[in-house]
């Protein structure tokens, strides 16, 4: 018995021999602890950090905590001589923080591992034996492990965590989405995403669509979207030339765009945030400019007007914009709604929870007002207002629904947060409130 299981063990060890001989050679193999002095540099997030050696201008890895003692091991982008705020562009273990004394090594397998102090593995590429001879960032700000001809075996960009670098892509198939953080102090994921579908691009907070951009060329060819890609593209503006950011969206045929903006000077090191509050931001780099070396290109929720055809979005749109609960109209929250009527917006306007018991609650009603999930969500129906009244109250996570007159459409809302005043009185809605 023992001596075949040593047999069968030579016979693996053999054959993954066989497979992989490759190795890292010693000089190139690494091992970082996560202690000694912080760095004092102003990073994104304020937090307490310690840079390791591998830095490729503007990039560098670093250890980085918000919370003593909870850290994070992630690429951060830009130099001290800036003195600008460097952000961070890629995390390993968001959701997974390590401690002091963590470990971020490569040996000569091949495989990438993050390890806690007492040698728990927090993070790996689980690339042990797959031909990796060495690890580089690139000046791009992508992490590889290189085999022999010089291909990846394992890079960052497939693990994007909110931030899309210049060059990097989300992919229908591959990595499809960013998720945002959860707030500044907490790095785990937070409510929003920005994912790419095979028809379209879109903003979910949790599993509800707030934002989308459709492309005709899409729907009218029948092709699907393959890649959203970071780049920036040479474009025409007044019978000018300039440097336009877009993400290209690839696919066979059509290839539609979604325009950020123009940009005023060329900066490949440009990266697009889901930010912690699900808007969409684009931020160039500008090299050998000190204190503002980012500038802020473009923001997708905004009070601006577009001017350049780019596409921007009111405020109102965003789910958090006026908090737990509120009235929005132009960017601004204008009042909280209560059975009693509409009183002054505040940061404390909030739905009394609705009873779950048969009979428990009822609803009041406001008019020319739409819910987040509205204008992009085609809703359900046509049914009439009484079957979707009827859902909501059968339904005790429902906190309201939403009816539009013209069209007999219904959506039900399990969460209020932002409604738009849009103005027109065939979009209702119908807040579920206790019965005192
Ligand atoms: C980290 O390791 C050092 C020894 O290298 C030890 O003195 C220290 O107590 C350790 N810190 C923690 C938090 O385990
Ligand atoms: C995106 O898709 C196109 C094919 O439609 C492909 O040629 C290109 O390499 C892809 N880009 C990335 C970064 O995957
Ligand atoms: C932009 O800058 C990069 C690197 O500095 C350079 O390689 C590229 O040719 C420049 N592009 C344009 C359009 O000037
Ligand atoms: C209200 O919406 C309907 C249907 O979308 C539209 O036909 C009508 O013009 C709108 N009315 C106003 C005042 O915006």
């Amino acid at each position: 018995m023992v001596s075949s299981l040593s047999l069968i063990l030579c016979c693996f060890i053999f054959i993954s021999l066989s497979i992989s001989n490759a190795v890292v050679p010693p000089a190139d193999t690494f091992r970082y602890v996560n202690q000694g002095d912080f760095g004092e540099f102003d990073s994104e997030y304020a937090p307490n950090y310690r840079p390791l050696p591998p830095f490729t201008y503007p990039f560098q890895l670093c250890f980085y905590n918000t919370t003593p003692g909870v850290y994070t091991l992630s690429l951060r982008m830009g130099t001290r001589r800036d003195q600008a705020v460097m952000p961070w562009v890629w995390d390993a273990n968001r959701g997974n923080p390590v401690g002091e004394n963590a470990t971020f090594s490569l040996a000569s397998d091949g495989n990438l591992v993050l390890a806690d102090g007492d040698g728990r593995i927090a993070w790996q590429t689980n690339t042990a034996n797959k031909g990796v001879v060495g690890f580089a960032i690139l000046s791009d700000g992508n992490i590889v492990l290189r085999d022999s001809k010089g291909g990846f075996v394992w890079q960052s960009f497939d693990s994007p965590t909110d931030t899309l670098l210049f060059g990097q892509s989300l992919r229908v198939g591959g990595p499809t989405k960013l998720v945002s953080r959860a707030s500044a102090t907490n790095n785990v994921n937070g409510a929003y995403s920005f994912v790419i579908e095979p028809k379209r691009l879109g903003l979910y907070y949790k599993n509800m669509l707030y934002w989308a951009s459709t492309f005709p060329e899409v729907n009218d060819r029948n092709v699907n979207i393959v890649n959203a890609t970071l780049e920036i593209q040479r474009t025409e503006y007044e019978e000018n030339y300039f440097n336009a950011l877009k993400c290209r969206l690839s696919n066979s045929e059509a290839q539609p765009n979604l325009d950020f903006d123009i940009l005023r000077y060329n900066s490949t090191l440009s990266y697009l945030r889901l930010g912690i509050d699900g808007n969409l931001r684009l931020y160039s780099y500008r090299q050998n400019v000190r204190f503002s070396s980012w500038s802020l290109m473009f923001t997708l929720f905004t009070r601006r007007v577009s001017e350049r055809g780019e596409i921007v979005e009111d405020e109102c749109q965003q789910p958090d914009r006026c908090g737990k609960f509120g009235l929005c109209e132009d960017s601004q929250c204008v009042g909280c709604p209560s059975p009693e009527g509409v009183f002054a917006w505040s940061k404390t306007c909030n739905v009394k929870t609705p009873s779950c018991k048969a009979g428990g609650s009822r609803y009041y009603q406001l008019k020319g007002v739409d819910h987040f999930t509205s204008k992009y969500s085609p809703g359900s129906g046509p049914m009439k207002q009484k079957d979707c009244e009827s859902k909501c109250t059968k339904d005790c996570k429902c906190m309201g629904y939403f009816y539009r007159t013209d069209l007999s459409r219904c959506w039900i809302a399990y969460e209020l947060k932002t409604l738009t005043r849009v103005g027109n009185s065939t979009h209702l809605a119908y807040i579920k409130t206790p019965i005192q």
